[in-house]
């Protein structure tokens, strides 16, 4: 099977890149609407894109050519929190997609308790077992329908008690969730274990060196 990409129209894509790109994880975005209220909902065209700053990096697309109300909230704001859901948080991750308009707060439309951020006014969602802080770095348009990916710097983390063993977290432990195409989500399988590959130390380089 041989696809043209130039074929497709921006719904096909989207089906197909996201059954493609598997498996992702996903940020559980808290930000603040226009009334002071928490907007919640969850992208999962998310990774990390620096160490030194932490910095952290999110695909937006747009409703019909129109922001969504997460990204005009990080705009306006400034900051905003990706939360990380775990398996027993998996429909409540699910029914904050839902479209409502900006002034409504799915956070409380779902019944999930809100902790004030230390960093940033933005609220973090309490009974995810990560939350990360993060001021809004720089939005960068990708392609014809408006999407933007949005980077955030990472000010605070908090972890969930138990989860850091040794710097690193327990992945077993936090039982993280993933989206693969469709309204379809998965959890971790077997961990596999190999011998870790020696890598070259990371450093902090010089601000105008390339
Ligand atoms: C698991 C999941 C992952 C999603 N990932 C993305 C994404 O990466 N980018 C995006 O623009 N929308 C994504 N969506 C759709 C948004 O969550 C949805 O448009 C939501 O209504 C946006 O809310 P807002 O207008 O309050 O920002 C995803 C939906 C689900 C259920």
């Amino acid at each position: 099977m041989r696809i043209s990409a130039p074929d497709l129209n921006p719904e096909q894509t989207y089906r197909l890149m996201s059954g493609i790109v598997v498996p992702r994880p996903i940020a559980w975005i808290s930000s603040l609407n226009a009334h002071g209220q928490v907007n919640l909902a969850p992208f999962s065209c998310y990774t990390f894109v620096s160490n030194t700053p932490p910095m952290i990096g999110v695909n937006i697309g747009r409703k019909a050519g129109i922001r969504k109300d997460t990204a005009n909230n990080i705009v306006t704001h400034g900051h905003f929190v990706v939360n990380i859901g775990d398996e027993t948080l998996l429909d409540a991750i699910h029914m904050s997609a839902e479209e409502h308009p900006p002034e409504v707060s799915e956070a409380e439309l779902l019944g999930l308790s809100v902790l004030p951020g230390e960093a940033i006014a933005t609220p973090r969602i309490a009974e995810a077992p990560i939350s990360l802080e993060c001021r809004f770095h720089n939005a960068t348009p990708y392609g014809d329908t408006g999407a933007e990916f949005y980077v955030g710097e990472v000010l605070v983390f908090h972890i969930r008690d138990g989860l850091l063993q040794d710097g690193k977290i327990d992945t077993t432990q936090l039982r993280p969730i993933c989206r693969i195409g469709g309204p379809n989500y998965a959890s971790l399988g077997p961990i596999v274990t190999k011998r870790a590959i020696r890598q070259t130390a990371k450093t902090v380089m010089a601000r105008d060196s390339t």
